[in-house]
């Protein structure tokens, strides 16, 4: 008979537009390739072929007039995709799974930026992702004016054959000072899973204090109760 699999890692990555937590991501998981643990990364909204054409929908700044409860339901369809797809087989099969943005940032931007409220988020996440969570969240907390400047500028430089991902960075000032304002409320609800690491110093600095975080927690502590990592 064959060994039954340990399962997987969840990590996920969260903060503003342009906090630089793609880098980071991929930073995070060639240090853990190193280490010989089979890692799979994806993002959200999207990392499945139905994903990304939600995803279309949901970032071309000429989706005009989409409702927000629309908008909300369209995170949740691409990411119930990518359960189903990509995060629960790959856990399963006992490997980690990097995942750029997650629930925790529907309640950040549908639940806070658009004032839809927390509640609604969570009700869905229970019925859609059937209670997954993260093992660990990383949230890049960075100041609204630098890490959405610099989304914007990226985006703008984007080439005329990259699809068109500027509707959440047209928001206003005041959006994202809500969307940042409930992360750091997710944050403080639930310190054992999220944990909080400044963006603002350079990449280079940012990486260890990640690497760190994902070790303390999840490697070492794995060690001590005796389970493989
Ligand atoms: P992302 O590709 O991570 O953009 P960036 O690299 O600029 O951070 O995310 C796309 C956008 O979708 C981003 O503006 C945040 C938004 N978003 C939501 O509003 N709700 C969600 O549930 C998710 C997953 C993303």
């Amino acid at each position: 008979m064959s060994k039954p699999k340990v399962r997987g890692k969840f990590i996920t990555f969260e903060g503003l537009d342009g906090c630089g937590k793609s880098t980071q991501l991929e930073k995070l998981a060639a240090v853990l390739r190193v280490r010989g643990i089979d890692v799979v990364t994806t993002r959200e909204p999207g990392g499945t072929i139905i994903g990304e054409r939600i995803r279309a929908v949901l970032l071309d700044s000429r989706t005009a007039g989409l409702d927000p409860h629309a908008e909300m339901a369209l995170m949740f369809a691409a990411r119930a995709q990518l359960i189903a797809e990509v995060i629960g087989p790959a856990l399963e099969a006992g490997q980690w799974v990097l995942c750029d943005r997650f629930t925790d940032s529907t309640e950040a931007y549908q639940g806070g930026g658009r004032q839809l409220g927390s509640d609604a988020v969570l009700q869905l996440h229970q019925a859609l992702c059937r209670g997954l969570w993260p093992e660990l969240t990383i949230l890049m907390d960075s100041d609204v004016s630098s890490s959405v400047g610099r989304a914007r500028r990226r985006n703008l430089a984007a080439s005329a054959e990259t699809p068109d991902e500027n509707r959440f960075e047209k928001e206003s000032y005041a959006f994202f000072t809500r969307v940042r304002n409930a992360f750091l409320e997710t944050a403080r609800r639930e310190p054992q899973r999220v944990v909080l690491v400044d963006a603002r110093p350079k990449l280079e600095i940012v990486h260890p204090q990640i690497v760190r975080v994902v070790f303390e927690r999840l490697i070492e502590a794995a060690g001590k109760k005796g389970s493989p990592a």
